[in-house]
């Protein structure tokens, strides 16, 4: 493939967070860019070229679109497979409808990995709701039943402890066609592991970050993770090999559970850039946005070394008050804190607006920061 060079547009299915800071890097770069939302007023909306407002089925809008753009990617997992397939008849698209396939559905995922050996949670797929009693006991409580599709930010999950949760847990993740059930793990840690894989099959990886998650969602990541050299190896030659499996162009995110016994395994994989790397766009050389751009087009990887060390903190909806936005003049009076946000109108609870990013030398002197912003965003709630 030839590389597609700045002045050549951008195409990016899925115009939220993840798809406007990609943009922002793309438009750095010199690209133009088009993105495909339903929503008229997507994040990356306020950045792109052109915005196609439709529906991920809709074929013939999503071929308009792509006509539009000189390579694809996507930000979004949820698009439909048969679309995709017929995009990328007629594109370029990375990483590839293949690849998204696997990912964007729970069960497939997890096969995929178990059938190559990767560790995993323990599971159980579950095909219809009469199954889950049976299938739950067998696995053992507590549990977790997850949608196999369009799940979020803990969306689409419920946690199961006895057989009583069972009767009401199918309907509580939306009645699916199928589901997973995962034994649930008392974690010692979270992390993720993000790796760049190019035409060459070059790899690049960024520095791990540890991941502190709150009902669900993602709440904090530090960087460096703290976990130590022979884990961090561990992970990457894991991430290596399912990069490889899955002959990946483009980004992926592995997400790890540390369990009690010390043990890594993979909780899920992400085809996209990913909210624990958005800490690469304040303190690494060349942020996962640029790496993912730079891959699509087929130029050589991009230095992914930390500069410095580093906190990511979301910002949720739940910061709002009434007509009151948080107390952003106080945050910026913080030394090293970089604010991103992402122009969202609507603060709902849960919903994901933005977030900072502190940048330091020290971890201990970076916590302290965190403290001082959260102190501020908390004085702005009472
Ligand atoms: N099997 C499990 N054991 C313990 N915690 C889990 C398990 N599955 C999910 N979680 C917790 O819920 C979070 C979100 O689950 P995840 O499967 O990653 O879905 P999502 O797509 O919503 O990120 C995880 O980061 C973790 O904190
Ligand atoms: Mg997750």
């Amino acid at each position: 493939m030839k590389e597609i060079l700045p002045g050549a547009t951008i195409g990016i299915l899925g115009g939220g967070q993840l798809g406007r800071m990609a943009a922002m890097e793309a438009r750095r770069l010199g690209y133009g860019v088009v993105i495909y939302d339903p929503d008229p007023s997507c994040p990356a909306a306020a950045i792109a070229d052109k915005h196609w407002i439709g529906g991920y089925d809709d074929i013939d809008k999503l071929l308009d679109f792509a006509a539009a753009a000189d390579v694809l990617t996507y930000e979004f997992e949820n698009i439909s497979s048969l679309a995709l397939r017929k995009l990328e008849e007629e594109s370029l698209l990375f990483p590839s409808a293949a690849v998204l396939e696997i990912c964007q559905h729970r069960v497939r995922e997890k096969e995929f990995l178990s059938s190559r050996g990767f560790p995993t949670v323990s599971y159980k797929v579950v095909n219809r709701p009469e199954e889950l009693s049976s299938k739950a006991a067998d696995l053992g409580f507590p549990s977790i039943l997850k949608t196999a599709q369009l799940g979020y930010d803990g969306k689409g999950q419920v946690s199961l402890s006895s057989i009583e949760d069972c009767f009401s847990a199918w309907e509580n993740i939306g009645k699916p066609a199928i589901a997973l059930l995962e034994k649930r793990l008392e974690l010692l840690a979270e992390f993720s592991v993000i790796i760049g894989r190019d035409h060459k099959k070059n790899v690049s990886f960024f520095p791990i970050p540890r991941n502190f998650h709150k009902k669900g969602i993602l709440d904090f990541t530090i960087v460096p993770s703290g976990l130590g050299k022979r884990l961090e190896k561990e992970a990457k030659e894991i991430a290596f090999e399912i990069a490889a499996a899955l002959d990946l162009i483009g980004l992926l995110a592995v997400e790890f559970f540390l369990t009690e016994n010390e043990d890594i395994v993979v909780n899920e994989l992400a085809p996209r850039p990913h909210n624990s790397g958005h800490f690469s766009l304040d303190i690494c050389l060349t942020s996962q946005f640029e790496q993912l751009l730079r891959i699509i087009c087929n130029l050589p990887l991009g230095a992914t070394s930390a500069r410095s060390n580093g906190l990511m903190r979301n910002l949720l909806g739940d910061l709002w008050r009434a007509d009151n936005q948080p107390n952003w003049a106080g945050l910026l009076k913080l030394p090293g804190l970089k604010l991103h946000l992402y122009g969202k109108k609507q603060p709902r609870v849960g919903r994901k607006m933005g977030h900072y990013c502190i940048v330091g030398e020290n971890m201990d002197d970076i916590l302290a920061l965190d403290t001082q912003a959260l102190q501020i965003l908390e004085n702005n709630l009472s």
